[in-house]
């Protein structure tokens, strides 16, 4: 990462924590590595990404419906899912610190110090040996390039080792005598509890295919190398759909989806030149096509969605493990022979993204520092996150001139009016200079002012956050005003 685009990481993990946006975890206990609580301005906006998602899945698509399903799930899940035996990563440790790395991390790390070419040709050898599982190879590119552990200082290292990513816990309250039969995991992913109950929602909500099951919620990883802030956490949200189709016809659904899903992240007013897709080579498990949506944060283009044609792998291996039909009949009739397509496994496809990784592009992506020129002539500067409207924490900042002549009582029934309809915030504290600053830094779209001519003519002065433009508007159009903009 270059110095200014660290600085300016550095400086938007500062503010997040300093606007009550994102804190470590249990941080008088000194943090939790990879574990992060959200604040009063951050689970709004983290709510308020997560409702925008919700709905534009469900709501605006009539053939996709939402569950809720437990964290936990019968630990045959993931035998069939392929997560026990699959779900690792290629590790390896210094002998002399004892401290375990991700292989592709290790030499991403290293080959951040390099110049541009150099790094670039490094990362292709290693996504090739990657590609290969070639270990060996891997072992012999971090000795070749003396890559030293950042602790010991050494490159005493050990062969490269498969690290699953599963945290296990017990469950029950009586300790069997087979350790394994308590054995339960915390879920990796949101997307086997769609998989698993994929007749319950089919019949009850009698979708006819193709038609998609969305899903909000916790998943869990253990991460080794867990860094650069929300980007990588051990304990994250996603936002999942799977999308079930019939087979032979994934493919359009797949570049469908690929595209859709592009939009709706423009549809937030997010720039397009951020955006790149990265279609993998080195497939899942599981995965017939798959690619991500990539966002430029502050260290790069890193993934912040994905989208994964998946087949029938996931179906057919929980009717494998269950012994139960996971099976959808199709009376549409078949063109080539007259007869209903009747029973089959149908192919999935899934969009998958992460919901901390969505807050930190939109964080990372309204986060400016400003200088500008005040009415007066003087120079001025503000931090301030230009949120989309709609996503913003607080809607509006309801603001009195001064706390008497009436004016507290005119703000207090402003927000009386509006707050049941939107996010509104009250202050009189300070002047009404520092308290649109205190605004601009939490990223409230508009901000309103109670004066004196409000008594005389029923008219306050909203204040643009964007453009810092004010306009006077009557006390009786705020509402409408406020709601048409972040509709
Ligand atoms: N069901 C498919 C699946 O889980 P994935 O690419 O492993 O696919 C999907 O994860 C998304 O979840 C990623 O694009 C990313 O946004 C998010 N994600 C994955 N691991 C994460 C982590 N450790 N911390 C934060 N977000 C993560």
């Amino acid at each position: 990462m270059a110095t200014n685009d660290n600085n300016r990481f550095q400086a938007i993990i500062a503010h997040a924590k300093e606007y009550g946006f994102v804190f470590p975890g249990s941080e008088i206990y000194d943090g939790l590595s990879a574990v992060y609580d959200y604040g009063p301005w951050g689970s709004e906006l983290k709510k308020n990404i997560r409702d925008y998602w919700w709905k534009s899945m469900t709501q605006l698509h009539e053939n996709i419906v939402g569950v809720d399903a437990a964290i936990f799930m019968h630990p045959t899940t993931w035998k069939a899912s392929g997560h026990v035996d699959n779900f690792s990563d290629p590790m390896i440790d210094n002998k002399d610190s004892k401290k375990r790395y991700r292989v592709d991390h290790l030499i991403e790390s290293y080959a951040d110090t390099l110049p541009q070419k150099e790094a670039a040709d490094l990362l292709g050898v290693m996504d090739r040996l990657l590609s290969a599982d070639d270990y060996a190879g891997l072992k012999k590119l971090i000795e070749d390039c003396q890559i030293k552990c950042a602790i010991s200082g050494t490159s005493n290292w050990t062969d490269i080792r498969q690290f699953n990513l599963m945290f296990k816990t017990e469950f029950g309250a009586v300790a069997s005598e087979n350790e394994e039969d308590n054995i339960v995991y915390l879920r990796p992913e949101t997307a086997q509890g769609i998989f698993v109950n994929f007749l319950n929602v089919q019949k009850t909500a009698r979708m006819k295919i193709p038609f998609g099951i969305a899903q909000t919620g916790k998943a869990f990883r253990n991460e080794i190398v867990a860094r650069q802030f929300i980007f990588r956490m051990r304990e994250f949200e996603q936002m999942e759909m799977q999308f079930f189709v019939r087979p032979g016809t994934e493919g359009e659904w797949y570049r469908f989806w690929k595209e859709e899903r592009l939009k709706w992240h423009l549809s937030l007013g997010m720039p397009a030149e951020k955006y790149r897709y990265h279609d993998h080579v080195k497939l899942a498990h599981y995965a017939k096509e798959a690619c991500d949506i990539e966002f430029e944060f502050p260290m790069g283009f890193k993934e912040v969605e994905g989208i994964h044609s998946r087949g029938d792998y996931d179906l057919s291996q929980h009717q494998l493990y269950s012994k139960k039909k996971l099976q959808y009949y199709d009376n549409d009739i078949n063109e080539a022979t007259g007869k209903p397509y009747g029973n089959y496994v149908p192919n999935v496809v899934e969009t998958s993204i992460g919901l901390d990784r969505m807050f930190l592009s939109v964080l990372s992506q309204a986060y400016q520092e400003e200088k500008f020129t005040k009415e007066g002539g003087s120079d001025d500067s503000r931090t301030v996150l230009h949120i989309p409207p709609k996503l913003a924490p607080v809607k509006l900042a309801v603001l009195p001139l001064t706390k008497k002549d009436g004016l507290p009582e005119i703000a207090r029934d402003i927000m009386k009016n509006c707050r049941g309809d939107f996010y509104c915030f009250y202050e009189e504290k300070d002047t009404i200079g520092k308290r649109y600053r205190r605004m601009d830094a939490i990223g409230t779209p508009f901000c309103i002012t109670i004066d004196h001519q409000t008594k005389d003519d029923q008219t306050v002065t909203i204040r643009y956050r964007d453009t810092m433009l004010q306009e006077r508007i009557p006390v009786a159009a705020i509402k409408d005003h406020v709601t048409e903009k972040i509709r």
